[in-house]
């Protein structure tokens, strides 16, 4: 498949990128650096900045892309613009080209507001706004296959291949199974149109990713 990974430079895009090339997709990394961040005859490269016009990032995704992976993120420093209307820009983008297979990362109880009274949320509350309504974007206001996968914290640690989803209490998670996930997601239809978390756990990755 050809991949767009919006966010290719980030610590889940870097090993995002890596699998899928190891599984032999094509994949079109995208970066506001300079420097390749990759060097794989399947890898290509784009300079995308998400807080342009609609119309710009359009132009620069190609029309026979077979998925698009959101893992792009402001770290807090620009939400508004990044995390919101720059996400929802790209899955406007996305739909417009006729693109059909979109896979967000978000974060844990993204849509669930009910959840939200905890003191860690409480530091994050204006990410998750931003997160809440590109995800309710996604879901109410584009006919895109989506997947939202919803990490609770990232860690850069070990790697363990053992995932919970949909669990009630939020927990870490090695950056390395994130990515897992999400790769395994791509090859996996019934993840179509589906919303879940995930923390690091107790069941194999594809294994908790083919029970969704
Ligand atoms: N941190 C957590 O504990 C946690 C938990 C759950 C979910 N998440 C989600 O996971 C995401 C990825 O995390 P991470 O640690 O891998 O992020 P990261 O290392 O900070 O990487 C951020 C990525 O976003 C891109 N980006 C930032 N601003 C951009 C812009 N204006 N236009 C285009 N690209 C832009 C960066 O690309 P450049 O090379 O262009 O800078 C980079 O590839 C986070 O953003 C967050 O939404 C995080």
């Amino acid at each position: 498949m050809k991949i767009l990974v919006i966010g290719a430079s980030g610590r889940v895009g870097t090993d995002l990128v890596k699998q899928l090339l190891a599984d032999n997709h094509k994949v079109i990394g995208t970066t506001r650096q300079t420097e390749q961040l990759f060097n794989d005859d399947n890898y290509a490269q784009i300079d995308l900045d998400i807080t342009a016009e609609k119309n710009a990032i359009q132009q620069q995704i190609d029309s026979d892309i077979d998925a698009v992976y959101f893992v792009a993120g402001s770290g807090g420093k620009n939400v508004l613009e990044v995390d919101l209307h720059g996400a929802v820009k790209t899955i406007q983008a996305v739909e417009d080209k006729g693109i059909q297979r979109y896979i967000m990362l978000s974060t844990v109880f993204s849509l669930d507001t009910s959840k939200w009274d905890n003191p860690a949320i409480d530091d994050l509350k204006e990410y998750y706004i931003c997160k809440h309504y590109a995800d309710q974007w996604l879901v109410n206001n584009s006919s895109l296959d989506y997947t939202i996968v919803q990490a609770g914290a990232l860690k850069e640690r070990e790697a363990t291949g053992k995932i919970t989803i949909n669990d009630s209490s939020a927990g870490e998670n090695a950056i390395e199974d994130v990515a897992t996930t999400l790769a395994a997601v791509l090859g996996a239809s019934n993840t179509t149109k589906k919303v879940f978390s995930l923390k690091n756990g107790e069941t194999a990755i594809n294994e908790a990713v083919a029970s969704l």
